[in-house]
């Protein structure tokens, strides 16, 4: 599909959303509606984007990182104004065809987009409408149909008793031969109820040129559903959860029940994970085979092996290798790597750390900026002291070390391999191979004390 494009319409303000971000930027699974959009395009073999934008525009642009085109609509004067913005990106694609859609309807997808092209091609027409027959129709605009095809589009706005009655709705998405589309840009006017410029008379346009016009009614009606406010977005939300917790579910992913459990879709499981309650899954997380995730795991850009049981465990940007074990209550911070037969246990923090196969950190320690080695023992409660208020150091401890209960680690400090620290050391020195660093004061025991103590008291009273 060299010759052909898209135009994502994302002018719009999304007052009723009383957001700061634009709407197209408000997230359906932690996805931004315009993103689901974008994906949809390049499943359907369009890499030719353009994004017209409006409110929000800085924003739209930061998100897009350069990625693809864009045109600014200033002032929102109608979806056929919008793609008035887009004319000279069109011209360069003459002899093609263009996609219109919207990009706070994220539910338009790839099939339904070449089925759709393939009836446009087919039928040799100038536009063809994706529709949707819905139950309740209203606020959509209404297709006109004739015998030979589609005669029009009328907004609900503008209907009549008998159109508001027409059950096919327009999408807002459409296929138009490019040139023919340029052609009639130009003629529309914004003689309506709104007072806008609607891409919807190209329709009749169009026709009046003795251009061919048709319909793809598209099998699902979600394709066309969009997000105006808060109450529609939790909607959406709703929808593709179920829709993507099914596709897992097909995929041999277990779920006990489904509660409290949002999985993203860009997020890929293996077959033989179970999925436990409370459970969000998000960014470019992928967990293998043989997995119990939860309860209550939030993982974000994560990677998790096989046969790796993580219960009550937040992580982000980590990576987790097969048959380890963590949790509960464990938080894994960016740039974490826990190899293999690892056990991490509960009110662990561990960040930009690197755990070797086989150890097992188990309760109450922090491991931060540290390369800890292969089978090392942490006692609980030791901190590795990594920053001094102004410069971050890091920890080194080598293979089969034991960390004694309470330690302090001041970095930048090196433990070797096979050495001990005593229980309550702070350890500011490196620890050479096989030695035991005892890094606290004596202890020193008072005969007799506490018995001259209370005999003092005592005779208080
Ligand atoms: C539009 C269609 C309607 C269709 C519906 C599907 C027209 C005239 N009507 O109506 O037939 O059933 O979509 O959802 O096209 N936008 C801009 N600039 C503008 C106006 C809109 O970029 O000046 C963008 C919006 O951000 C949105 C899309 O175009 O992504 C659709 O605009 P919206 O105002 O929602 O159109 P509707 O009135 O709902
Ligand atoms: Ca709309």
């Amino acid at each position: 599909m060299q010759d052909n494009c898209a135009v994502i319409l994302a002018a719009g303000d999304g007052k009723r959303m009383k957001s700061k971000k634009p709407k197209v930027l408000c997230e359906v699974l932690f996805t931004p509606m315009l993103a689901w959009v974008i994906a949809s395009c390049e499943q359907a073999e369009l890499t030719n984007l353009c994004v017209v934008t409006g409110n929000g525009a800085d924003q739209v642009e930061a998100f897009l990182e350069g990625n693809y085109r864009t045109v600014l609509q200033s002032e929102r004067r109608g979806t056929g104004h919008a793609v008035m913005m887009a004319r000279e990106y069109l011209r360069e694609f003459a002899g093609g065809n263009v996609l219109v859609l919207c990009g706070d309807a994220p539910f338009m997808d790839a099939g339904t987009i070449q089925s759709a092209l393939e009836v446009h091609t087919r039928q040799n027409n100038a536009v063809t409408v994706i529709t949707a027959e819905l139950d309740e129709p209203g606020g959509y605009g209404r297709i006109l149909r004739n015998d030979s095809g589609i005669a029009g589009i009328v907004e609900q706005k503008d209907a009549d008793e008998d159109q508001l009655l027409i059950r096919e709705v327009n999408s807002g998405t459409y296929w138009f031969k490019t040139d023919d589309l340029l052609a009639v840009l130009e003629e529309l006017t914004c003689d309506n109820a709104q007072g806008e410029y609607y891409l919807t008379d190209t329709v009749a346009l169009l026709l009046n040129k003795g251009k061919k016009a048709g319909a793809y009614c598209a099998d699902n009606s979600d394709v066309i559903l969009g997000a105006n406010d808060r109450k529609t977005l939790c909607e959406l939300n709703e929808i593709a959860r179920d829709r993507i917790l099914e596709a897992h579910m097909a995929n041999g992913v277990e779920f006990v029940t489904t509660d409290g459990v949002v999985i993203a879709p860009s997020v890929q499981i293996g077959a033989g994970t179970t999925i436990l309650p409370g459970t969000i899954l998000r960014g470019y997380t992928e967990i293998g085979e043989n997995c119990v995730i939860g309860p209550n795991t939030l993982l974000e850009d994560t990677f998790v092996g096989d046969d790796t049981v993580l219960n009550a465990v937040q992580a982000y940007q980590s990576k987790v290798h097969s048959q380890v074990k963590i949790g509960p209550f464990t938080h894994l911070r960016p740039g974490s790597e826990i190899k293999s037969h690892v056990k991490i246990g509960d009110f662990v923090e561990v960040k930009n750390s690197v755990i070797g196969e086989g150890t097992a950190v188990a309760h109450l320690t922090y491991v931060g900026d540290s390369d800890v080695g292969k089978n090392v023992n942490f006692g609980c409660g030791t901190v590795t002291v990594n920053y001094d208020g102004v410069n971050k150091f890091r920890t080194q401890i080598g293979d089969d070390a034991f960390i004694g209960c309470n330690t302090n680690l001041v970095a930048p400090v090196k433990v070797g391999n096979g050495a001990y620290t005593a229980a309550g050391s702070t350890v500011t020195k490196d620890v050479p191979d096989g030695a035991l660093a005892i890094a606290r004061s004596k202890q020193e025991n008072k005969e007799g004390f506490a018995e001259r103590k209370l005999r003092d008291r005592k005779k208080k009273v």
